[in-house]
């Protein structure tokens, strides 16, 4: 059967009118909000004239004054409310920007009295725009009907404003069109194509009975993507399209006019209902089942199970609502999702921390057999101040101690309390994150009550400080302290339980661009010794999944002799042998131009060791493709880049070494034996499988290469 495209070119048809004026809703020039109603104090008195007071600048907005709801910063909440008007053009434009925290800070249509529309902001992470753009919502059923605008803030959090101005009724549209479309499913696949380089306000979204059932986003898309959706469980309903879109400079709407119902899958077949098989998902990478996650948290050991908590927000596929998030496995590879074990309160969301278990019950909190497991954690509320729960069910059930919080607030945002054991001083110590780049350690013979000890400056580093001993070379005997910060750079010295005296400046240990806030496992048994890390891969893209985010998989950490000096090294725990399949080796492989002795394999899980000789004619690069993204080592920079990062790479006796992780969504190389850390997350396309291996300019001898096929940790 074909493809019922005509049926939707006929919805995608716009009326051709007469141009009449354009109405004037609001501008928000004049010296207060008019007859607009204010209720709440983020929209202040009077419309802002620009920028506010530590925001940054505000652009795109028309004449002097906007709608700004920054007034005194974020944590302000409110509405703006218009009074009624009737709707008399088929567009209503308006200059949107802000946050994008649906439902809260938004711009809302109501038509007699019931939602009709809804926008939000742009922005949802740091490094977003204060940019206000066109946004256009298509309003031509209800002409003749009295409508009212409502500009809510209700978001306290990063990006809790919205930012409106210029709302005009109109003939034409202006910027992002928003376009609601009734739909019989009456086929089993919804199909539609993004064009190349749309952005994330080009939006496709599938709703049954108001409820969003299907949605998609134009943003980091592979090429090509024309995508379909499985709908044959809503074959029979009547659905309404919602599509976003700039159109094109002839006019046109190339995703709205792309969309077709049909028999079969077209393009790519997006799945996002089969729970840890959608098509974006990590195979042995924590993610959450469903919503947001960033910093791992709480990393501990008890009787026989890692535990890992999450940032997480449970309501929610962007940042926000900060919860802890727990699960638990065997072996830091099969994971098992709990009941999220921290929530927010009274004293604020649940930022991040640390769990240790208390086995000389110092804090008093032990009731039965099991020792006690403790997390502390930040509560982020005003202020910022640091506080305890714990479990006596071996991570079961969790209790907040009743006198939270035990650090009061010391500085601006002081966070992510990091806490270890120190046996010399019976003492436990917390690293804490104060400010800018300063942290501060802290003593406490019990949890509750902490002295302050000493500060530490890490240069080039906020947030997430970890601090531990680590053996060098595996001697036992030779102890450096390593005081780590975030983003991955740390510092060695020496600590007497009182003072950290550092004996190096900074040293960079991460080199990819999705890797920040890691943590390291506390109590892992005395007999295995390891010193376990797991990293939040902070940036991926996941375009119409479940879950929003994945952490590292974990790695050991080991403090080396090289001939700069002491350095960190990490590789994947050796755990991940229990998910490798087939093997396909070579010793001595000779590659010349043109050659590639991966052409016949396929696949999305891998684990790679690959020794590259550098020789006396060597080539000037060799790159090792994963599903079209090159790996590739400059021979002659003697540097190694991947998906846009780049890192300093020495042969070591003539040769480097390559470990390389692959996932779904993610590329973790560990180069020279772990010398140099690359985490990164990408978006493949679904339906490239390929591997290469080849060289530029000469040849290349690898005197081992090894891949593993992985399997899946979910099945
Ligand atoms: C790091 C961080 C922490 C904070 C947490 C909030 O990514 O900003 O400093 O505790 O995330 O989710």
């Amino acid at each position: 059967m074909r493809p019922s495209v005509i049926l939707l070119a006929l919805f995608f048809a716009a009326p051709v009118l007469a141009a009449q004026p354009d109405l004037l809703v609001a501008d928000f020039e004049g010296p207060d909000y008019g007859d607009w109603k204010v209720t709440g104090d983020a929209f202040g008195p009077k419309p802002a004239h620009g920028t506010l007071p530590n925001q940054m600048q505000v652009s795109g907005f028309e004449g002097r004054g906007l709608v700004n709801s920054y007034y005194q910063g974020d944590r302000t909440t409110g509405t703006l409310t218009s009074p009624p008007f009737k709707i008399e053009r088929p567009y209503l434009n308006f200059l949107l920007g802000g946050g994008m925290h649906p439902g809260k800070t938004c711009i809302n249509l109501l038509v007699d009295g019931q939602p009709a529309r809804t926008a939000t902001g742009p922005n949802d992470k740091p490094g977003g725009t204060e940019r206000l753009d066109w946004h256009s919502w298509d309003v031509g059923e209800m002409i003749g009907k009295s409508a009212v605008i409502e500009i809510v803030d209700q978001a306290t959090g990063g990006w809790g404003h919205i930012n409106i101005d210029h709302i005009v009724q109109s003939d034409r549209r202006s910027g992002v069109v928003e376009t609601i479309r009734d739909l019989a499913i009456d086929r089993d696949y919804l199909s539609f194509c993004f064009a190349p380089g749309q952005g994330g306000r080009t939006q496709i979204r599938l709703q049954v009975d108001g409820k969003p059932v299907r949605q998609a986003v134009g943003q980091g898309r592979p090429q090509p993507s024309r995508l379909s959706w499985d709908v044959s469980q809503l074959k029979g309903q009547r659905a309404q399209l919602r599509i976003a879109e700039l159109p094109a400079a002839d006019g046109s709407c190339p995703l709205g006019e792309s969309v077709t119902l049909a028999d079969q899958p077209q393009g790519v077949l997006i799945v996002v209902d089969k729970l840890y098989q959608e098509t974006y998902r990590p195979q042995f990478h924590f993610t959450p089942a469903k919503n947001w996650t960033n910093d791992p948290n709480g990393l501990v050991y008890y009787a026989g199970q890692y535990h890992l908590f999450f940032q997480h927000n449970p309501t929610g596929i962007n940042w926000g609502n900060m919860t802890w998030g727990h699960a638990v496995s065997p072996d830091l590879v099969h994971w098992r999702q709990l009941d999220h074990a921290i929530h927010p309160d009274n004293l604020g969301t649940i930022f991040s921390g640390s769990a240790v278990v208390d086995h000389d019950n110092t804090a008093g909190f032990q009731t039965g057999n099991e020792k006690p497991i403790v997390c502390i954690y930040t509560s982020a509320g005003k202020p910022f101040t640091q506080s305890l729960a714990y479990s006596n069910d071996g991570g079961r059930t969790w209790t907040k101690y009743e006198r939270n919080p035990v650090l009061k607030h010391v500085v601006a945002s002081n966070r992510d309390p990091k806490v270890i054991w120190h046996e010399p001083t019976k003492k436990w110590i917390m690293a804490l994150f104060l400010d800018q780049n300063d942290y501060a350690l802290f003593g406490s013979p019990n949890l509750k009550e902490w002295t302050r000890l000493c500060d530490v400056p890490l240069p080039g580093s906020g947030e997430c400080p970890d601090f531990f001993p680590i053996a060098v070379d595996g001697d036992p005997q030779q102890v450096k302290w390593l005081f780590w910060g975030a983003n991955g750079n740390y510092r060695l010295g020496a600590f007497d339980g009182v003072t950290f005296q550092p004996e190096t400046d900074s040293i960079k240990s991460l080199w990819g661009g999705n890797d920040y806030a890691a943590q390291t496992y506390s109590d892992i048994p005395e007999a295995d010794g390891r010193r376990i890390q797991i990293s939040w891969m902070a940036g991926g893209k996941y375009p119409d999944m479940p879950f929003n985010q994945q952490l590292s998989f974990p790695r050991e950490l080991t403090l080396r002799t090289t001939p700069e000096g002491l350095r960190l090294h990490m590789l994947p725990v050796r755990e991940i042998e229990s998910l490798r399949g087939k093997q396909h080796a070579w010793t001595d492989l000779k590659l010349g131009p043109g050659e590639n002795p991966l052409a016949a394999l396929e696949g999305e899980l891998w684990d790679v060791q690959a020794e590259i000789a550098v020789g006396k004619k060597p080539p000037a690069a060799v790159a090792f493709t994963v599903r079209g993204e090159p790996i590739r080592y400059d021979v002659r920079a003697a540097t190694l880049h991947c998906l846009g990062r780049s890192a300093p790479l020495a042969p070591q006796d003539g040769r480097i070494t390559l470990r390389v992780l692959v996932d779904r969504t993610s590329i973790e190389i560990f180069a020279n034996d772990g010398r140099v850390t690359m985490g990164s997350c990408f978006l493949p396309d679904p339906a490239d499988r390929t591997l290469a291996l080849s060289v530029e300019g000469g040849e290349a001898v690898l005197p081992a290469l090894c891949l593993y096929e992985l399997k899946s940790a979910w099945r």
